[in-house]
């Protein structure tokens, strides 16, 4: 997914982040504890420490239409901790993705709030996009996710009484959704695919839709906290009793053991646990 210019973009921020270095030498009179060591990956790889800035979210996601041009986020937080934190720099996984901040080093006093804009150019793209900002702190660095599920329009075009009526027919058989008619949507792709193609065609219809209802689950925001062996059970048995079915050949599913673990696998890597 990386264009040839990424490396041109890397060159240009570390050259950005020596300028940026030598200005947040000077503002060390108002910023507390520890050197600012120089920039560069020895500096991103420290985590900033949780009761330092506050996020209203680390992870966002967002559907959107294939053909759509961008799509927007912005990420707001605050200053929690006893001291001013400097954002030094907010680096984007990808060229197609922009970062809008104020001037860097820019300064946040305690208790105050800010707020970084990200948009994401769709151009060209399709299926489901993660995308990464890398902010960097006198603190040290915290990694914010973009989620974006791209439907083709006639998706988007479900119908509420289709939708009513595929509730319907899972609530009597959560299996329902696995087989005939429904298959032709919601098992699209899933044959031979692995690890993210699969979770693309398998379950973000229902964890990443939209206009999902309540009691679809948000992936990526899962109260309790989540492991390899997590998933796997989940996909492998689903949940009896609710519209979760269990993908396992075992349990009439459409899935073999290895599919299983490559996606259990792919949303163990991709999904911090909490
Ligand atoms: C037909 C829609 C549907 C599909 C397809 C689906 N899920 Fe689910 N999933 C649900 C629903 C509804 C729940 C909530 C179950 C409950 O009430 O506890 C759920 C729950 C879960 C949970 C438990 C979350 C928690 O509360 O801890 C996990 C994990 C999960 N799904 C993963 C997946 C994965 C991975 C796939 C793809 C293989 C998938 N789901 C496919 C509807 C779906
Ligand atoms: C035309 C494609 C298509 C067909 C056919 C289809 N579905 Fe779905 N289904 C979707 C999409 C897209 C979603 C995501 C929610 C939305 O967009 O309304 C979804 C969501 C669901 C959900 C999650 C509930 C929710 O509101 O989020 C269930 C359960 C479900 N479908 C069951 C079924 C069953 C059972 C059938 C067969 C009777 C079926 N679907 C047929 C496309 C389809």
């Amino acid at each position: 997914m990386k264009r040839g210019w990424t490396f041109v973009l890397c060159a240009a921020i570390f050259k950005f982040a020596a300028c940026v270095w030598l200005a947040a030498g000077q503002t060390s009179s108002a910023a507390p504890s520890g050197p600012i060591s120089p920039p560069g990956d020895s500096q991103a790889t420290q985590g900033l420490p949780d009761d330092v800035i506050a996020w209203d979210a680390e992870t966002k996601s967002s559907e959107a239409a294939v053909g759509q041009d961008c799509v927007r986020f912005s990420f707001n937080f605050t200053n929690v901790s006893g001291a001013a934190v400097t954002i030094l720099s907010a680096r984007p996984s990808c060229g197609c993705t922009t970062v809008e901040l104020p001037r860097v080093p820019w300064t946040i006093g305690t208790g105050c709030t800010g707020q970084i804009r990200v948009s994401v150019d769709l151009a060209g793209k399709s299926g489901t996009l993660l995308k990464t900002v890398k902010v960097a702190t006198d603190k040290g660095s915290r990694t914010l996710s973009l989620h974006i599920n791209l439907v083709a329009p006639a998706q988007l075009a479900m119908t509420d009484a289709m939708r009513a009526a595929g509730i319907a027919a899972a609530k009597v058989d959560r299996q329902a959704v696995l087989k005939g008619e429904c298959a032709s949507c919601h098992l699209k792709n899933v044959q031979a695919s692995y690890g993210k193609m699969l979770y693309d065609s398998a379950c973000a219809i229902c964890h990443e839709a939209g206009r999902r209802s309540t009691m679809v689950p948000d992936l990526y925001h899962l109260p309790a906290q989540t492991g390899f062996e997590f998933w796997r059970s989940w996909i492998a048995s689903g949940k009896e009793g609710t519209l979760m079915p269990a993908f396992a050949a075992a349990r009439g599913g459409p899935l073999d053991d290895d599919q299983i673990a490559s996606l259990a696998a792919y949303l163990n890597a991709t999904i911090p646990s909490n």
